[in-house]
């Protein structure tokens, strides 16, 4: 893959039966911001790739949020990288992997689909729209329709922020495998004024 590490993000969902679910997703389709207000955030859903490459729609990401209309992308940190490699394993339905990896759903503000505990920062989206342009994956559009963030991310001061979600970035080098990267360091500045 020749597109720069993306960020990671999990998705939360619930299914129609009520059964929480969650998974990493980034890769070169990611939440990415189309629009300051009202916010918009596309993330790629592919087939499942293993063991056997499966077709579109058979994520229950997928599955969960066509059936329930919402979801939230919750923003992990550096710590999370075990919980993400094993919540992006291919579960049977039914599978807790809240329960199974010892992670929190918790009551979101405004959506059904539960937020994840242990991240600092989420996106409680609506579905808009589901777009499939022909390649492997289909874009899931989301609403945002709340952004619920920890009192220790929100009381710092802009050029520490980042450093308190400690966010991370994919880069994918094939199937099940890749390698992370932090974006926890600021390496310069803009500021249009010096040059005015
Ligand atoms: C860091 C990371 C990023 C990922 N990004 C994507 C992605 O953008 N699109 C996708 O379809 N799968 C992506 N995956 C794979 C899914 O997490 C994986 O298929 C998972 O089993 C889906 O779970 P579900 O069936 O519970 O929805 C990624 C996995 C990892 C570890």
């Amino acid at each position: 893959m020749l597109w720069p590490p993306s960020p990671v993000v999990w998705v939360s969902s619930l299914s129609k039966d009520g059964v929480a679910d969650l998974a990493p997703f980034s890769l070169n389709q990611f939440y990415s911001y189309l629009a300051n207000w009202p916010q918009v955030i596309v993330i790629g859903i592919g087939g499942h790739t293993g063991p056997i490459v499966r077709g579109k729609g058979t994520k229950k990401t997928y599955q969960n949020i066509t059936a329930t209309k919402d979801f939230v992308v919750n923003i992990p940190s550096e710590e999370h990288i075990e919980k993400i490699n094993l919540t992006a394993l291919e579960k049977p339905p039914g599978f807790d992997k809240f329960k199974a990896y010892d992670l929190t759903p918790t009551p979101s503000q405004v959506v059904r689909s539960p937020s994840v505990g242990e991240c600092k920062v989420h996106y409680e989206c609506k579905l808009m729209k589901i777009d499939d342009y022909g390649g492997h994956s289909e874009a899931v559009y989301g609403n945002v329709l709340a952004v619920v963030a920890e009192e220790s991310v929100l009381s710092k001061k802009a050029d520490e922020k980042v450093a308190a979600i400690n966010p991370i970035y994919y880069y994918g080098v094939g199937a099940g495998k890749g390698l992370y990267f932090s974006a926890g360091r600021i390496i310069g500045e803009r500021d249009d004024s010096k040059y005015t």
